[in-house]
């Protein structure tokens, strides 16, 4: 098998910039971070596109990727056009995201069972846009036939690459990846292709590269947000470090990072609990580490329950599988 690539995957809420600068500069083992998605790209000068979230001064360009939801080819062309003159490279379409409220509206992973209505969509972008456009999906919305309609239109376009969630939009998250989809697909398929879904530890990486031996780029995304030296540690970087000093000092510059651009305190908070919500499975008492943060309100709170959570339990690292098979409290 060829040396595995990472992908970092794009979580609303989550991983915005100060948590991919952070984690480019104290973890890595990635080579591509995805924003979470854009949405009603009205104007040629968009102010949602002039936050930190894609400023040039904050962000690697030779890295991001920005994301956006989206089922109209003349918003897609100005927000391509936008992010590709602030100096990004390629622009990502979500055909993914499950949530009810979004998919009802035919966008994300509503918009997989109308593939004639994606063919239409992707012929106007490329008809008058050559920036480099990929695209992150399902293997449908309600059913994996989908995708046997899907594949041919993908294929009639230039696209850069395709990321496939292995699973259905009514999925959400949870039931099983459907390797044997993807497996069977593989070789429909002429985009170089990107495998995305439950790799959480080395088991259920090497479960999937045995299931997928013609694929080397994999997106991470729960799993890194449980341990966030997943990526480095599936590579096999050895990282002679202190992983729970690490973490810590990541975790505290992240959560100032977020104050002093201005985030107000109970919005920082929220995001630091949401991302506590993936790491607690990595230690070794999830119930414990949930427990202490999970009712901060303030910031001297917050830091008083970090400091407990490393004093009384220990970072064990690759721990998200647990979270699929015991009760989420
Ligand atoms: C809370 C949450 C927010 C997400 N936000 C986005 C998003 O903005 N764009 C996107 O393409 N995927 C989004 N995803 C999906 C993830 O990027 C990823 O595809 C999914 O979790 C499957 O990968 P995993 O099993 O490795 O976690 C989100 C998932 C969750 C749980």
């Amino acid at each position: 098998m060829q040396e595995p690539v990472f992908y970092l995957g794009p979580f609303q809420g989550i991983t915005d910039m100060h948590y991919r600068r952070l984690f480019a500069a104290y973890f890595g083992g990635v080579v591509k971070m995805f924003t979470p998605f854009f949405t009603g790209i009205d104007t040629n000068h968009s102010k949602s596109l002039r936050k930190p979230e894609l400023d040039p001064g904050l962000n690697d360009r030779s890295v991001t990727v920005p994301q956006l939801l989206s089922r109209n080819a003349g918003e897609m062309v100005r927000f391509a056009g936008q992010c590709y003159e602030m100096g990004f490279h390629e622009v990502n379409w979500n055909l993914g995201c499950p949530f009810p409220r979004v998919a009802s509206k035919r966008r994300g992973s509503g918009l997989l069972p109308f593939p004639d209505e994606i063919d239409q969509i992707l012929n106007d972008y490329f008809s008058k846009c050559d920036i480099n456009l990929s695209i992150k999906c399902r293997l449908g919305l309600s059913s994996d036939a989908e995708f046997d309609e899907l594949v041919p239109v993908f294929n009639r376009y230039p696209l850069s690459e395709l990321i496939v969630h292995a699973r259905t939009g009514i999925q959400m998250y949870k039931g099983t990846v459907n390797l044997k989809k993807m497996k069977a697909s593989v070789q429909l398929i002429r985009h170089p292709l990107i495998y995305n879904g439950d790799i959480f530890d080395h088991e259920s990486f090497e479960n999937c590269t045995s299931e997928l031996p013609e694929i080397s780029v994999f997106m991470l995304g729960r799993g890194v947000l449980s341990d966030p030296f997943l990526a480095t540690d599936l590579i096999g970087i050895n990282t002679n470090c202190d992983r729970s000093e690490k973490l810590k000092t990541f975790l505290t510059e992240l959560l100032h990072s977020r104050l002093s651009s201005g985030s107000h305190e109970a919005t920082a908070l929220g995001r630091m609990k949401e991302l506590w919500s993936y790491l607690r499975w990595s230690f070794d008492d999830p119930v414990v580490v949930w427990r202490l943060i999970r009712k901060v309100k303030k910031t001297g709170e917050y830091h008083e329950a970090v400091r407990r959570i490393f004093d009384e339990t220990w970072f064990v690292g690759q721990g998200y599988a647990r979270s699929m098979e015991e009760k989420v409290f």
